[in-house]
């Protein structure tokens, strides 16, 4: 059942070639750069009419609603608020029959996601929510669902899933940017970056293994990690570091890399790893900076780097390569080194990793 892997979460980390395609398979022609996405059975008007967007989620699924953010307001140019559900269902919301609110759920029956649903759904917004599981509740109070297909996600730690959400929130994102008539030719572009992920992720995946099982085995002992990104890497780090604490037990930070100097710095010594996402973007400088600031007091740089840097390998005492994507994919791409780099540092501390202490795959209780 585990497909000859030791654990569903490796099985499942070593499916997402497959489940990133099963999202976006079938929903895009990247000849004409169009994309169908029946399921969202809203009228051009309603689209339109659409002046705020508001994401809300738990967990690993917030965390890819914070990517969404970056994409929508990038490509679709409005503006996106990104809620924890539980926050949100118990604030004061600004939403009319204008909003576009996104449930984004593996389960489809997280509570608190739920409850959010109905209370954006009762003021008037429309639903469109991301969701693995077909015909989970969130799925039937929404008006439309864009399903990712990743298939059954067993481990409790969410892996293929965040990946096939952030599939689905690019569709959702050209989607929108072409029934809005925003940018529709930088999209198609995009789109063919889309298409090439599957094919990358199955060629890295075996290196990323290697070099996060040498990484392990020199960090392991580490009491507490910081991961830092910027833009549309910060969340993530947030992802990165959850899935280290809730898989090894050892505690982790994800951190937007400007606000090093606001606290965190305080925390860096020779015991701290950092693990610094810094691709070539437009970020890339000041993510080197920081990376200088975490090494002047001696912090033990893990960084990802994008194929052919040769700057930042330098000053890392360890560096995982990405190959060279557009940034709108780059967040997919750069997960999957950190899942596996969770993996290795869990497995090598002995932890049951597909059921961690305390953890239930689908939270249905507040
Ligand atoms: C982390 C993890 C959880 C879930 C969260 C939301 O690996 O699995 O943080 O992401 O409980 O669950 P869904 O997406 O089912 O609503």
């Amino acid at each position: 059942e585990k497909g000859g892997f030791r654990h569903f979460m490796l099985k499942e980390i070593y499916e997402q070639p497959q489940a990133v395609l099963n999202t976006f398979r079938g929903r895009l022609n990247p000849e004409t750069g169009e994309i169908s996405l029946p399921e969202i059975s809203l009228l051009p008007e309603e689209i339109q009419r659409i002046s705020k967007i508001f994401i809300v989620a738990c967990g690993t699924s917030y965390h890819a609603g914070l990517v969404g953010k970056y994409l929508l307001e990038r490509w679709v140019g409005i503006p996106v608020e990104v809620d924890l559900a539980s926050e949100f269902r118990y604030r004061h919301l600004l939403i009319d029959n204008h909003t576009l609110a996104i449930p984004i759920s593996q389960s489809g029956e997280t509570a608190d996601t739920l409850a959010g649903l109905r209370m954006a759904r009762q003021m008037g917004a429309k639903i469109i929510s991301i969701c693995n599981v077909l015909g989970s509740t969130i799925t039937r109070e929404s008006h439309g669902t864009i399903y990712t297909h990743a298939g059954p996600e067993i481990g409790v730690a969410s892996t293929k899933a965040f990946t096939s959400q952030l599939t689905a929130l690019l569709l959702l994102t050209f989607y929108l940017a072409q029934a809005r008539g925003t940018s529709p030719e930088g999209c198609r572009e995009l789109l063919s970056a889309l298409v090439a992920v599957p094919g990358i992720l199955e060629n890295w995946l075996p290196k990323w293994h290697k070099t996060s099982e040498e990484i392990a085995q020199r960090f392991y002992k580490a009491r507490n990690f910081l991961y830092l990104g910027r833009n549309i890497h910060f969340p993530i780090a947030l992802e990165g570091a959850l899935k280290l604490k809730e898989i090894s037990y050892i505690h982790a930070e994800g951190y937007a890399a400007g606000e090093m100097k606001h606290g965190p710095i305080a925390l860096i010594d020779e015991q701290m790893p950092v693990v610094a996402l810094a691709p070539k973007d437009h970020v890339y400088e000041k993510m080197v900076s920081n990376i200088e600031e975490v090494r002047s007091r001696r912090g033990q740089v893990i960084s990802l780097v994008t194929e052919g840097d040769e700057t930042l390998p330098e000053v890392s005492q360890a560096t995982i390569h990405l190959p060279q994507v557009v940034p709108e994919v780059s967040p997919i791409v750069a997960t999957v080194p950190l899942q596996l780099l969770a993996y290795e540092i869990a497995v090598t501390l002995g932890c049951d990793v597909d059921q961690p202490r305390n953890l239930a795959k689908s939270v249905t209780v507040e």
